[in-house]
């Protein structure tokens, strides 16, 4: 079966990133010219992704108006013949992608926002991508490798990246068998563990592909970690009925949940955007000389 959905989770507290986030949802943070969220929605277009279900909280009109048609500023534009910004205001999701919007009414946790999203999935595979994780995965971007990987397997897949041991105890880690190149058939998922009783160091990054059947179980899950349904609990279950794969996708994930991550990317984007590379590269080495 086709992956057409993709959940969008943008209902966190983002207080990592306070007082940004304090009437900002962090996922229309700015990486150069492109709020978070919009980067998330492109790779999900890109794989595939036919309707965008985004489950938000409080302070999330502006992600929704963002998706939106924007009379008064398309006919600003069109009286003032600026096509080119007309364009991208316009074309910021492709026709034929449609886009839904469920309240999750308190923040309960990853797994409680996954579940809020059951009426508009029904009975199929769906995406979940945590666009805080902003991931340049190359031509296929990550969640079209995963799609791929998918195909090949039938089965839930989850992207991971090796991080340090130190820092086990911010991501869900999973313990595999190696299966193929970069695929590995996960044989245990904890939230959070510390360095010293981590089963491994590869840990899972914000990219899901999961079969309907987690839906179920995170009905049945009770607060894990830090008082919150876990998605990774319900993932462990599922892991006792099914097999789920691991994939170390092929690209760059920055964290910008964190403010290290997020200047990180907005560095390495701008360094890359058409319009700015070069006076920013050349910004950027004069002011390395004068550090
Ligand atoms: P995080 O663990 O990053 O939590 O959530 P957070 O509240 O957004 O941020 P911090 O840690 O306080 O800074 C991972 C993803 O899950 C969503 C978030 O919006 C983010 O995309 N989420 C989390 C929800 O949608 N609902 C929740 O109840 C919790």
């Amino acid at each position: 079966m086709k992956v057409r959905k993709a959940v969008f989770p943008v209902a966190g507290l983002g207080t990592r990133f306070l007082p940004a986030t304090k009437a900002n949802p962090k996922e229309m943070l700015n990486v150069v010219d492109k709020p978070l969220i919009q980067y998330a929605a492109e790779e999900a277009v890109a794989a595939g992704i036919k309707e965008l279900i985004f489950v938000t909280g409080r302070a999330k009109r502006s992600i929704e108006d963002h998706f939106d048609k924007a009379y008064e500023l398309e006919a600003e534009l069109e009286k003032k013949n600026k096509q080119d910004m007309l364009d991208i205001v316009r074309n910021i999701l492709p026709t034929g992608v449609s886009c839904i919007y469920i309240r999750q009414a308190e923040p309960l946790g990853l797994g409680h926002a996954v579940l809020c999203a059951k009426p508009a999935i029904g009975n199929e595979p769906f995406a979940v991508l945590l666009a805080d994780d902003l991931i340049d995965g190359g031509t296929r971007g990550c969640l079209g490798q995963m799609v791929d990987i998918y195909g090949h397997y039938n089965t839930g897949v989850i992207a991971v990246q090796p991080v340090p041991r130190s820092d086990t105890d911010k991501y869900g880690i999973v313990e595999v068998r190696p299966i193929d190149q970069r695929v590995g058939k996960i044989q245990s998922i904890v939230e959070k563990p510390k360095p010293e009783v981590a089963p491994s160091t590869l840990g899972v990054v914000g990219r899901y592909i999961l079969p309907p059947d987690i839906l179920g179980i995170l009905e049945q899950t009770n607060r894990g970690a830090g008082g919150e349904i876990q998605l990774t609990d319900g993932i462990a279950t599922l892991l006792e009925r099914q097999q789920v794969v691991a994939y170390e996708f092929e690209g760059k994930r920055y964290d910008c949940g964190s403010k290290l991550g997020y200047l990180e990317a907005t560095v390495e984007y701008a360094l890359r955007h058409p319009e700015l590379h070069l006076q920013f590269g050349e910004y950027l080495k004069s002011r390395m000389e004068s550090l």
